[in-house]
């Protein structure tokens, strides 16, 4: 399996989110000419500057990337129409982010590194720049979907987005993270939060990449596979973080699962059983990926990094 050094890596990484970055800006919503004030501000104006404010207010930009390494790795050829579903992604990703921090749920003041929206624009209008984030994203992967040269294909990656998103993804998980807090859990209970409101949109991102690069239906089992070990891996490492990070590189307050009262793997598996089963979840992603033709060695070595995350 090819691995790239660190240097080397780091580098990709850098190009990829400054890419992600260019993106997303380019599909931010723009003022509609009508309804304009006097100042030739639209009327709605505070919702563009939330959404732009969250949006662009930096993050790893995993999702979108492993949509593009996804797309390459089954030799997708359609820069439009996956950028139209990275961006719509990286929306769907914020949106949960905002909504998550708001005082109903998490109550946090700080997300990567600077006041989370609701602070900065209200908690009105941080429920409103959830909701439209979510809405936009629909309106952008779309827009994808109007170029696709194989439409159903790009039918096919909308209804990945959408329902790893709802009710039997992300927000299934969520619905019982927050009913189970200050709760004992059980282990399988921990399984399902984490699967559901951290997995299900990693799943997405791989098997979205996967569906619009025309892979065949088994291979894009296999990637909803990977998707599903990194998403466990990557949320037991979340809780690893809380307890053993600073604010400072977080970028967002240490401690919240304790001040939230939520058991987490390494509460109830400790933290050594809790390393080991980062690598070991990791490691199944990668074997799975082996099996699949073609390779892609800034994906390989992506998925091992996760491991040793620091942020
Ligand atoms: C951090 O991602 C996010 C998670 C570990 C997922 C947590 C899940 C939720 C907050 C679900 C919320 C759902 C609803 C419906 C409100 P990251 O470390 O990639 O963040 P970054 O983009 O800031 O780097
Ligand atoms: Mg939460």
């Amino acid at each position: 399996m090819k691995i790239l050094d660190r240097q080397e890596f780091s580098r990709q990484m850098e190009e990829r989110v400054a890419e992600v970055e260019e993106i997303v800006r380019g599909f931010l919503p723009r003022a509609s000419g009508t309804g304009v004030s006097e100042n030739g501000d639209s009327f709605q104006k505070t919702i563009f500057d939330a959404m732009e404010y969250s949006l662009m207010a930096g993050g790893k930009r995993l999702r979108p990337i492993f949509i593009r390494e996804a797309y390459r790795l089954f030799g997708g050829d359609e820069k439009a129409v996956v950028e139209a579903f990275m961006a719509a992604m990286e929306m769907i990703h914020t949106y949960s982010l905002v909504h998550d921090d708001l005082p109903a749920m998490d109550n946090d003041d700080f997300r990567r590194g600077k006041p989370t929206t609701h602070k900065v624009f209200g908690e009105d209008m941080g429920i409103l720049a959830g909701d439209a984030l979510l809405n936009f994203a629909y309106e952008t992967a779309l827009k994808g979907v109007g170029q696709a040269r194989n439409k159903e294909n790009a039918v096919g990656a909308l209804q990945i987005l959408s329902e790893k998103a709802g009710v039997f993804g992300m927000v299934g998980g969520q619905v019982v993270d927050v009913e189970m807090t200050g709760k004992s859990l059980t282990e399988a209970q921990v399984d399902f939060i984490y699967r559901l409101k951290t997995g299900a949109l990693l799943e997405a991102s791989l098997m979205v990449g996967a569906v619009l690069a025309g892979a065949p239906e088994e291979q894009v089992v296999w990637m909803e596979q990977i998707g599903a070990c990194i998403g466990m891996a990557f949320q037991i490492q979340d809780d690893i973080l809380d307890l053993t990070s600073t604010t400072e590189e977080l970028g967002k307050p240490v401690g919240s699962d304790e001040k939230n009262e939520k058991m987490t793997y390494v509460t109830i598996h400790g933290m050594e059983r809790a390393k080991e089963k980062v690598e070991e979840y990791s490691g199944q992603a990668l074997e799975i990926l082996e099996q699949l033709p073609g390779e892609n060695a800034f994906l390989n070595t992506l998925i091992l990094e996760l491991i040793h995350r620091k942020k």
